[in-house]
């Protein structure tokens, strides 16, 4: 991993900007794999920065989410659809028609997963994906488990994953029990990753990441068989290792 630590949130989230603005100039109908959660929101304000002050241009550009809960309506706002749209696709020029979210009101979650893999398949395959990391090393909604998922799929959430998201809803009781994610391979597949890390209580997970083994029982250190990953940390993060 090509690591780089940086002083704090902000510009850990100007750097990740600038690389992802980077990929959108050189490559403008790029397929962008996009995260939610905290950790991105300041390089999404960043990017819609750019878009507004030196009309950075997202009109090819297309995105596919990681993952969205299950189930939820779109018009929740605690949807990672409701989320996309509120950080960055209002404030920038992406065609609606080229995002890809995950439908957390799907009928029929299996045949959405699988239609969402054909699609991301039919684009070419995904040039850039963003990823933030859970406290227990998920990445997407992959748990820790013995046996990780390959494709999108729908999946349970860890009583961790459940706490740590309860922030966002009025209580723990209000967070979705399931969701719909990326698989292990479906990231794997993204030609390039870009994996941001902020703030203290993050450091144990960076140390583990940083502890030289690959295991699924913290999926982020499959990212070290990846060819091209991008880990940005703020110094908050990295300060255990
Ligand atoms: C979000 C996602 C999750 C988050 C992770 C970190 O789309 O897939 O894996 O990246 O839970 O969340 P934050 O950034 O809120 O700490």
């Amino acid at each position: 991993m090509k690591t780089t630590i940086c002083k704090n949130y902000d510009e850990m989230s100007l750097v990740a900007a600038y690389i992802m603005a980077e990929r959108v100039r050189t490559k403008p109908d790029c397929v962008l794999g996009l995260a939610t959660g905290g950790t991105p929101v300041g390089m999404y304000a960043a990017l819609a920065d750019m878009h507004r002050r030196s009309g950075l241009d997202f009109s090819r550009v297309t995105s596919f989410n990681l993952d969205e809960y299950y189930p939820i309506k779109k018009s929740n706002d605690q949807s990672y659809d409701y989320f996309m749209w509120d950080n960055l696709f209002s404030h920038i020029n992406i065609k609606r028609e080229n995002v890809n979210i995950l439908d957390g009101e799907a009928a029929d979650p299996d045949a959405e997963c699988r239609e969402y893999e054909a699609r991301m398949a039919g684009a070419g395959g995904i040039d850039l994906q963003v990823l933030g990391i859970g406290l227990n090393g998920h990445i997407g909604f992959n748990e820790p488990e013995n046996e990780m998922h390959v494709l999108t799929h729908k999946t349970g959430l860890t009583e961790s994953t459940i706490e740590a998201n309860a922030r966002f809803f009025a209580s723990a009781a209000d967070v979705p029990r399931h969701s719909l994610t990326m698989g292990m391979g479906s990231i794997m597949a993204a030609k390039s990753i870009l994996l941001l890390i902020s703030g203290k209580n993050k450091a144990e997970v960076v140390k583990r990441l940083f502890a030289g083994r690959i295991t699924t029982s913290c999926p982020a250190t499959l990212l070290h068989l990846h060819p091209d990953v991008t880990l940005l940390l703020d110094e908050d993060a990295a300060s255990l290792i």
